[in-house]
């Protein structure tokens, strides 16, 4: 197929466009390049610098004639967007306005979009599964929600065929593509910069060792990159269908904070200093996905589940990165 993958210089959406090559397809990159890395784009691929706020770029993007969208361009960092909520809603919301307008007036009929767990807020059951109420403690995650929302209704109303994945925290790296975000909110990353740059006088902070978890601290849902984006490749052949289906991808297994130090501690051999803070503001205890549903309708299962294996994937590449040994 002649795809176009929108935020395919950033993490993910690099990771997806990599393996949509290796399946045989034709892939476009477009990005702004605001988070993503140009060297990021897989040199197979085509690029095209091209933000989603400029709806007539898009319109003739899109009239180049693809037949489906994978659409990853989006701001996505939570304490920013609670700082700057018009920002994330512009961009989030109306950036995915305007890709769904070009989409129309292309008469492209098919997208898979990345959502998030953020969409679901403070949980009242684990594992989360589609149907637990969508009650976002964040703007980023309401503006996801908002776009999920609006994908719905252009299903209904033109006869796109979508499938919105709301993905947990995803980790790990495949080849040359893992994660470089600046600055770096996510967990396995600073464990793994901590650790490379052996940073005793900035020690990784734990925020919470009074949860009512196990051992104190917060328990999450990791996914190997690469499992991330095998499901949008199976969720891309679902695409076919008129329609809106969303699916949670996670592990369906939770790791604590703690456990993820300890992963990385034994993947590196080294200390990596950590100690405790606070909890913040809006973090639940646990978030663990159910992804029962895409698993059972489009027959996806995890690859790398394990824990420390995902954390020396996103290790390794580290060191390549780096040119340290790792
Ligand atoms: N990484 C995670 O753990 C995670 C978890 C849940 C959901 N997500 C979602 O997955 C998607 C990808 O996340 P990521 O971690 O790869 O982020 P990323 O920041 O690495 O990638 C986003 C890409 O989109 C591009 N972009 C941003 N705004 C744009 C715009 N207006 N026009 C064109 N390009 C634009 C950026 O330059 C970047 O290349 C996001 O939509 C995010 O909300 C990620």
């Amino acid at each position: 197929m002649n795809l176009l993958v929108v935020g395919g210089a950033g993490y993910v959406g690099s990771v997806v466009a990599a393996r949509l090559l290796e399946a045989g397809h034709a892939v476009t990159v477009a990005d702004s390049l605001l988070t993503g890395h140009r060297d990021a784009v897989p040199p197979e691929a085509r690029f095209v610098a091209a933000d989603l706020s400029d709806a007539a770029a898009l319109g003739d993007l899109l009239r180049a004639g693809f037949d489906a969208v994978l659409h990853f361009a989006a701001l996505s960092i939570v304490p920013e967007s609670v700082a700057q909520p018009a920002r994330y809603y512009r961009a989030n919301v109306g950036g995915t306005l305007n890709l769904l307008d070009a989409m129309r007036a292309a008469g492209v009929t098919r997208l898979v979009f990345s959502s998030t767990a953020s969409v679901y807020g403070e949980p009242d059951a684990i594992p989360i599964a589609e149907h637990a109420p969508t009650r976002p403690t964040s703007p980023y995650g309401a503006s996801k929600l908002a776009a999920d929302h609006a994908i719905g209704f252009e299903c209904a109303a033109v006869g796109l065929g979508a499938v919105s994945l709301r993905y947990f925290n995803v980790a790990g790296a495949y080849g040359p593509y893992g994660e470089r975000h600046d600055p770096e909110t996510h967990l396995v990353p600073l464990l793994l910069e901590a650790a490379l740059r052996d940073a005793e006088a900035d020690p990784v902070r734990i925020y919470g060792r009074d949860y009512p978890t196990p051992d104190g601290t917060a328990v999450r849902d990791y996914i190997h990159v690469r499992d991330l984006a095998d499901a949008h490749l199976l969720a891309l052949e679902a695409t076919t269908e008129p329609g809106h289906r969303v699916y949670n991808l996670g592990n369906g297994r939770g790791f604590s904070v703690q456990e993820v130090v300890e992963a990385a501690r034994t993947v590196t051999g080294r200390a990596i200093p950590a100690v405790d803070a606070p909890r913040r503001p809006g973090d639940p205890p646990v978030l663990v996905a159910s992804s029962e549903l895409i698993r059972r309708e489009l027959g996806w299962a995890p690859e790398t589940p394990e824990l420390e294996a995902i954390v020396a994937d996103a290790w390794a590449w580290l060191g390549a990165r780096s040119g340290q040994p790792a």
